[in-house]
């Protein structure tokens, strides 16, 4: 694992194994859905994906549309439609989102269906596999097509067990194992915004960078909601902010002493606890 300073990049040596393994199941499949992160619809993209999953119908669902900010979600519509991606944003924990994944999905296979009959192949149903990064909704979204609970899936490879098909319609069967895609960037930026969502364990970061990030990104685009949440001015920078919290909850090393490290977690945590609400972390304007 690779750690330097701000940079954070890192790609577990397993995870290529996982990757092949990934490329073998993949060999099966007619569609790919792809799961991103609706708050950051481009970093939480694997990039690998393109390489693993080259000529394969796609969807891409994303997922958490629900904390993310409406206004920007349109925007990213609007961007994505420019790109003819087949996609919806859902909340995965809601369970009226199962008709319009299940919709696009059958929309993007119906070609290929047509295609099947004409050579003859009929009641062939097309075979989908759901793939992400760790912990954007990959189970959650499984227990929903699948409409019952399924065994929980942890977010490492190495789980090796016979594929189970789940029927989601008619025409439709689902692999019952996500393939889990490691973050890989060469940006550090994605890798803050990752961590920002939850999708990097905070044990394996630079937390004052990406928190410092998060609260200028704040300050910048949702500084009502900073104000209403602390009663802190956007004019303050991010040290100041960690004293004024610090002192505002009393957290302290000695009685003259502030506990700043302690301030910095408490604000982490309030970011990934979703304490701001619908929050996106990226906008099309940085990928135009
Ligand atoms: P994974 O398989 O890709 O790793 O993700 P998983 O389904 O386990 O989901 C990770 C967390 O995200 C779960 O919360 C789940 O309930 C939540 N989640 C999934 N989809 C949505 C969605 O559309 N909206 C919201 N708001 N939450 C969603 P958890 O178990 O409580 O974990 P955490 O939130 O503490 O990380």
């Amino acid at each position: 694992m690779e750690n330097k300073g701000s940079n954070i990049n890192w790609f577990p040596g397993h995870m290529t194994k996982a990757n092949r393994r990934m490329q073998e199941h993949l060999k099966a499949i007619d569609i790919v859905v792809e799961i991103r992160d609706a708050r950051i619809p481009m970093a939480s993209e694997n990039p690998l994906l393109k390489q693993l999953a080259q000529n394969k119908l796609k969807v891409i669902v994303f997922n958490k549309a629900d904390l993310a900010d409406p206004n920007i979600t349109k925007a990213w519509q609007a961007y994505f439609d420019d790109q003819h991606d087949n996609y919806v944003f859902v909340n995965a924990t809601q369970a009226s989102s199962r008709k319009d994944i299940v919709n696009m999905i059958e929309k993007v296979g119906q070609p290929k269906r047509e295609r099947d009959r004409a050579r003859g192949i009929k009641n062939r149903p097309l075979k989908v596999m759901v793939v992400g990064i760790p912990n954007v909704g990959k189970s959650t979204l499984i227990n929903l097509l699948a409409k019952k609970k399924m065994a929980a899936v942890a977010n490492r490879p190495g789980i090796t067990r016979t594929t189970t098909w789940i029927h989601i319609s008619k025409n439709l069967v689902l692999m019952d194992t996500p393939g889990v895609l490691w973050p890989k960037f060469d940006d550090p930026i994605i890798g803050i915004k990752l961590a920002l969502t939850n999708a990097i364990k905070e044990q394996f970061l630079p937390i004052d960078v990406v928190c410092e990030h998060g609260y200028d990104y704040l300050v910048k685009h949702y500084s009502d909601a900073l104000k209403a949440r602390y009663g802190i001015v956007d004019s303050v920078n991010y040290h100041e902010f960690l004293e004024a919290l610090a002192s505002a909850k009393n957290m302290r090393l000695t009685q003259d002493k502030l506990d700043i490290e302690r301030a910095q977690l408490f604000f982490f945590h309030d970011i990934k606890d979703h304490s701001f609400d619908h929050v996106s972390w990226e906008t099309p304007n940085e990928y135009l």
